[in-house]
């Protein structure tokens, strides 16, 4: 009788331990593994928009712009039949844009924005380093560190082919 009860015991607890005791312990242990609810998880790289201050950076950085493009003698005639109000609206949206900011530009692209100033009055790379210039003093006025005033700088650079329509 004792053998008999041994006998269909131990199958009974070698199936317990087996099938229900070893996986619940794998499945905590799994989900140890993937819990990172106590490890401080650093945010994904910000964007350049954001690192610059969003919304209200871009505002302010392109109103000091203008008004520097707006004095300068020797650019300001591009601007003549522009309305500046307008211009300032594109201008914040496409520098969002490709700042990684949301992206609501609905303005030409830069070869077709700028076209008609090639063609019709001369636009070159004298007066698009003059831009770049205001960019830059603008930047630095708004206390914009080195580093990200040069990368900001290589961005507004990589459009210089379209906007010289070459
Ligand atoms: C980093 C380089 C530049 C960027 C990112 C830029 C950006 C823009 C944008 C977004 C527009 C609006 C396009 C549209 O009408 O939908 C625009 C228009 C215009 N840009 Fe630029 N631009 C650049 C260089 C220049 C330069 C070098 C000049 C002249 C010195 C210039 C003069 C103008 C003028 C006059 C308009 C308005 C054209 C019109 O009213 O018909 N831009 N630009």
């Amino acid at each position: 009788m004792e053998q008999q009860l041994t006998a269909f015991i131990y199958p009974l607890i070698m199936f317990f331990i087996l099938g229900v005791v070893v996986p619940v312990l794998l499945s905590n242990a799994a989900d140890k593994a993937h819990s990172f609810d106590d490890v401080p998880v650093q945010p994904a790289e910000e964007s350049l928009y954001d690192q610059l201050g969003g919304v209200a950076a871009i505002d302010a950085a392109v109103d000091i712009f203008y008004r520097r493009v707006l004095s300068d003698a020797y650019i300001k005639v591009f601007f003549e039949g522009t309305d500046m109000v307008k211009q300032a609206v594109k201008q914040k949206a496409f520098l969002t844009m490709v700042f990684g900011g949301p992206n609501n530009y609905t303005g030409l692209d830069m070869r077709e924005g700028h076209k008609h100033l090639v063609e019709k009055m001369g636009l070159n790379n004298s007066h698009f380093e003059h831009v770049l210039a205001h960019l830059r003093s603008t930047l630095a006025e708004l206390g914009v560190g080195e580093t990200k005033v040069a990368e900001i700088i290589a961005i507004a650079d990589s459009v210089r082919g379209d906007v010289l329509n070459r």
